[in-house]
């Protein structure tokens, strides 16, 4: 693992408590954004009484318990063959104290999964400040079910807490915070790179985290997509994020209304690339703002990495 002494940690650790204090929106444009609410929440309350009225808000709860194990295959030139076939669970967004359900629905999602290693992408918890008591104990659920010889890792999201540090450790998970782990098989060696959240708490580190990299493979986990360019020039050959839910409430067809993102909606959900990074939006598997779901299946993510073939000599010959 990258040399990241007590102190660096202490520092980070004391910077974010700062800022989840402060209650402002710390962004990679450098400028520090009130959090304003007030028209999201009336329009949450007007659609929770759209819902109750028109009697769906039942059918959007089943819909959030309806999780979508998804397998997703992706090639690398550059993976090194010892990897070939490596599996990856990503668990992005799953808000476990939304619905009691819902961390014995995942478990039950995951548990035949056969993943060598899972990452958590962030957001945890319902809410943006206050108890996560109930967070623990959905985890201990999830953790149970999970078999991944190489471990758990996990970065914060903008509904997290520095104080849920301890949490993970106790439950198994190491918390990356702007830090890069190294995974070895045999001789080859790929880099996970784990930034904290840079939607309300971005900071220099978090940048600077993706271009300290060691050389090789290089997959980055990031809350949300706000970082995709920079990875990219960082060269980063995966990055995996969420944050979006894939727009959680969607019109017919999937098209996302909101999605609290400043990128391109193209990040919004599922794969994508930028220039030779290729990326992935996770729709999230919990919900926030209501705890319902239209058009836009919850899900947890399984990718298989594969090393590109070596083209045979006649195919080289004929693309000269
Ligand atoms: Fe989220």
């Amino acid at each position: 693992m990258e040399i990241r002494t007590p102190a660096d940690r202490a520092i980070w650790a004391a910077n974010r408590a700062r800022m989840e204090a402060g209650n402002e929106k710390h962004t990679p444009d450098r400028k520090h954004h009130s959090r304003h609410w007030g028209m999201f929440k009336f329009c949450l309350v007007a659609f929770r009484v759209f819902l109750g009225l028109t009697g769906l808000y039942k059918r959007g709860v089943r819909n959030a318990l309806d999780l979508d194990l998804k397998q997703v295959e992706l090639e690398f030139d550059n993976l090194p063959p010892e990897f070939d076939g490596y599996r990856i669970l990503q668990i992005s967004d799953p808000h476990l104290d939304a619905l009691d359900d819902l961390g014995p629905s995942i478990a039950n999602l995951v548990k035949h999964s056969r993943p060598n290693l899972c990452v958590l992408t962030g957001d945890y918890r319902y809410r943006l400040h206050g108890s996560f008591d109930k967070v623990r104990g959905a985890f201990a659920t999830v953790f149970a079910a999970i078999n991944a010889p190489d471990g758990i890792l996990a970065i914060l999201g903008n509904h997290d807490s520095v104080q849920m540090v301890p949490m993970f450790e106790e439950l198994g998970a190491h918390i990356l915070a702007n830090q890069t782990i190294s995974l070895s098989r045999n001789q080859s060696t790929i880099h996970i790179t784990g930034v904290d959240d840079a939607y309300y708490y971005f900071t220099d580190d978090a940048a600077s985290a993706l271009t300290r990299a060691p050389e090789g493979f290089r997959i980055a986990l990031v809350h949300s997509p706000e970082l995709a360019h920079q990875a990219s020039r960082a060269k980063i050959d995966l990055y995996l994020t969420g944050h979006t839910h894939g727009g959680q409430v969607c019109l017919p067809g999937g098209y996302p209304i909101v999605t609290h993102s400043r990128t391109h909606k193209r990040f919004a959900s599922g794969h994508w690339t930028l220039g030779e990074m290729k990326g992935y939006t996770s729709r999230g598997a919990g919900v926030s703002g209501l705890p319902v779901r239209f058009n836009c299946r919850g899900e947890v993510t399984v990718f298989t990495l594969r090393a590109s073939q070596p083209r045979a000599l006649s195919d080289q010959m004929a693309s000269i």
